[in-house]
């Protein structure tokens, strides 16, 4: 019976568990009130006298290793349970840097929002031009004194490609490809050989806008430039200065009156509450004709605003530089943004 308990107090030494119940099973198998040690203890009467000594020993050896183990296992168990759930709760996770969207991506989305809910679509052209959809067909023919008013880069090598000037390029583009009735935006990144400082950059971005049917008007201009400022802006008071487009009659400034409470209002309106966001129009006839459209038939309007502009004063940014540096620190605080 001795060598019996010896084993059972090997077979305790060696015993090891993956969880609390397995330990309880354990504990009840060996220290449990009908388990080993009680069987063991009953037996002691009758043992005989001079083997009484060596085996009391025995089943408290066996006793105290089985209490000893319960206890060991008890305590890794639970502290590795702890660890595990305490970890998950209070350690940080994983960094995972979500990236954030660009000021003018997010100014260039929330333009189309406002025009597809007026049945704009989107459209899109090539940023490397040629000469006839940047300027020809815009009523822009070659030695047009108004090819100046944008400073253009042009590919040295072939004097009919450039980098575009305007997103009216794509007006053209569409009108080839399509028939009225049309109602479609355009945003893009444009090219100006100008000096870079912190209001001007060589490129910048545009959106286009063009509006073909039978009977448009100029109070469908009007409005439609309202409810874009309105929506884009809370501002619905505008104010179109006449002006000069080659390829729009007549043509117009597109102002927004931004108010003078603040002094930011001062600053961005140079004081007179007005703050000038484009440019606008009526197609003009010859620019309808050059895209095969009737110009009897149909006429339109159209219109560009810079989303630069926009994107900077909406989200208080001074430097247009910062808009194509790609510094993360200042791509990252428009994380929380739309
Ligand atoms: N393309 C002009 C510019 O870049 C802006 C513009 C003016 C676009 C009048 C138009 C328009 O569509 O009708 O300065």
């Amino acid at each position: 019976m001795i060598d019996k308990i010896k084993e059972l107090i090997a077979e305790a030494e060696a015993f090891t568990a993956q969880s609390i119940e397995e330990v309880e099973a354990f504990r009840i198998q060996y220290l449990g009130k009908k388990g080993l040690l009680n069987t063991y203890f009953a037996e002691f009467k009758n043992v005989a006298n001079d083997q009484k000594k060596e085996f009391g020993q025995a089943i408290n050896q066996l006793k105290n290793t089985a209490q000893d183990k319960v206890n060991a296992l008890k305590s890794e168990l639970e502290s590795t349970e702890e660890a595990s759930l305490n970890g998950d709760l209070s350690r940080p996770g994983d960094p995972i840097s979500i990236g954030a969207r660009h000021p003018i991506s997010l100014v260039k989305n929330q333009i189309i929002d406002i025009f597809s809910n007026i049945g704009f679509n989107v459209s899109e052209g090539p940023e490397i031009e040629d000469d006839w959809h940047n300027f020809t067909a815009l009523n822009l023919p070659e030695y047009h004194p108004a090819r100046d008013m944008q400073d253009t880069f042009f590919i040295q090598t072939d004097p009919d490609i450039l980098l575009r000037t305007h997103t009216s390029s794509v007006q053209v583009r569409y009108m080839e490809n399509n028939t009225p009735p049309i109602r479609t935006i355009s945003p893009g990144r444009v090219y100006r050989n100008e000096a870079i400082s912190s209001r001007s950059h060589c490129f910048f971005h545009q959106v286009e806008g063009l509006y073909i049917d039978k009977d448009v008007s100029f109070a469908d201009l009007k409005q439609t430039l309202q409810y874009f400022t309105t929506e884009m802006f809370g501002k619905s008071k505008i104010r179109l200065r006449p002006s000069y487009f080659p390829f729009t009659e007549p043509s117009a400034e597109i102002d927004v009156y931004w108010g003078l409470e603040s002094e930011t209002d001062y600053k961005i309106t140079k004081g007179t509450g007005w703050l000038e966001i484009g440019g606008c129009g009526m197609v003009d006839p010859n620019v309808l004709t050059n895209c095969n459209i009737d110009p009897e038939v149909y006429s339109g309007f159209a219109f560009g605003v810079g989303i630069d502009r926009i994107a900077m004063l909406l989200h208080q940014i001074s430097d247009i530089r910062l808009l194509s540096e790609n510094d993360v620190r200042f791509l990252k605080q428009f994380k929380s943004a739309l």
